[in-house]
């Protein structure tokens, strides 16, 4: 088999950038470790910048979000129970959408034509700095796929990251003493808008899918377990953290997912070696503070897609070589900010007095000065660094 790219992953990150190759006319397959209903189970990501909901236009996909998605002008913030509003629309005349990482994935999923073959175990990656093949086994028999180029998109766990030689690469980490624990709930949202809350119990986010259906987190320990959360003790602890208005509000039911997520900052570069070019988290993670995730993954794909359809059509090497700089300025201010929401929301171990006074004192801030809040909103909706 040969084709001119081949994609490894089929989270967002790999079929947008399959969808965008292909409505391009490249030739790119998608290799999938898991079956299309396991990626479509995960529940992760739920807020798109507009530059992510602009992506979904130029594949084609985006006619369900349109219909669907709720448009948002803001967001709540909230400090032991005192709350402000910051104003998008308003401060910088931005928004973000509402709209699923499922539904992304899965309306990506279904406009797809060409190949994605899932289920594809023992994914390797050969000759990246000559002229590279991959290899996987599915139904017990090992196929081979020869390419010009391989994009990573197969997530922080993937292969293609760990493909690349080590002196290669140069990585930067900061793992949180605390991970997310979520709840999905056929409810409506407590609030029109999301709230994000910092309470000395820890941070909880009241976040939502439509208006039937929300997504709630509670920061907890690092090595926590979904299975020691009851329902009713994650709904006690949620109410404990949210000013009284809202804890009497919130609607709670049986909850149809429950699960725990790390929070790391992590970044590799360059994103480049050879013909791989690494994409999403397969090259950056960002705790999920900001909203940044999915965002950025699409940022990433806009740019290597465009940088592939330059090498094949237009025969210019310049994008591909230009690729991996160009996303990482990008990258890091989003990392920046990730880590800013983060730390200014959550509860750590370590902080004491002082901490807590200056955690106060920048919440304070914010609710007073309309730049710094301009700031906020320009960095949650999306810092545009090209177009
Ligand atoms: P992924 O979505 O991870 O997709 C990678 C794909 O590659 C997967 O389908 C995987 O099965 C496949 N794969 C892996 N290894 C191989 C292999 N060896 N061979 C073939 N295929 C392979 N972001 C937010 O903004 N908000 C959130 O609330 C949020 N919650 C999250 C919760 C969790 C548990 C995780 C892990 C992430 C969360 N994120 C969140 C981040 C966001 O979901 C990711 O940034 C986004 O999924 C990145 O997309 P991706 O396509 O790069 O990677
Ligand atoms: C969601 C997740 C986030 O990390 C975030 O900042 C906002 C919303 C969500 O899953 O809905």
């Amino acid at each position: 088999m040969r084709h001119q790219v081949v994609i490894v992953g089929a989270g967002p990150a790999g079929l947008m950038l399959g969808r965008l190759l292909e409505l391009a006319g490249v030739d790119a397959v998608i290799i999938e470790r898991k079956s299309a209903d396991y990626v479509l189970g995960r529940i992760r990501a739920g807020v798109l910048e507009q530059g992510s909901v602009a992506l979904m236009d130029r594949a084609q996909a985006s006619q369900r979000m349109h219909a669907e998605g709720l448009i948002h002008h803001g967001i709540e913030l909230s400090f032991d129970g005192d709350s402000h509003r910051i104003d998008f629309s308003e401060l910088i005349g931005r928004q973000v959408m509402v709209y699923g990482q499922t539904e992304v994935t899965r309306d990506l999923m279904g406009v797809r034509e060409a190949t994605t073959i899932y289920e594809a175990e023992d994914v390797a990656l050969h000759d990246l700095d000559g002229r590279p093949w991959v290899t996987y086994t599915k139904d017990g028999q090992t196929h081979r796929i020869d390419c010009d180029f391989i994009a990573g998109c197969d997530g922080y766990h993937g292969v293609a990251r760990q493909s690349v030689p080590q002196q290669a690469l140069t990585t930067f980490e900061r793992v949180y003493p605390f991970g997310w624990l979520g709840v999905l709930v056929d409810r409506p949202p407590v609030a029109d808008e999301l709230i994000y809350a910092h309470h000395q119990r820890g941070f909880a986010l009241c976040s939502q899918r439509s208006h039937s259906r929300s997504r709630y987190y509670v920061q907890v320990p690092a090595d926590e377990q979904a299975s020691a959360w009851s329902d009713d003790r994650f709904w006690d602890e949620l109410r404990a953290r949210l000013d009284p208005a809202t804890a009497e509000a919130l609607q709670t039911g049986p909850s149809i997912e429950k699960s725990v997520a790390p929070l790391r900052s992590f970044v590799a570069e360059p994103l480049r070696f050879g013909s791989l070019f690494l994409a999403g988290d397969a090259a950056h993670i960002v705790p999920p503070t900001g909203a940044k995730g999915l965002n950025l993954a699409m940022s990433d794909v806009a740019a290597l897609a465009d940088a592939l359809i330059e090498n094949f059509v237009e025969k210019s090497a310049a994008g591909i070589d230009a690729y991996s700089a160009k996303v990482l300025s990008r990258i890091w201010k989003a990392e920046r900010f990730s880590w800013w929401m983060t730390t200014l929301l959550h509860t750590f171990p370590e902080t004491g007095a002082f901490g807590r006074r200056i955690q106060r004192a920048e919440f304070d801030y914010l609710a007073g000065s309309r730049v710094a809040q301009q700031s906020l909103a320009e960095n949650y909706t999306g810092v545009v660094t090209w177009e």
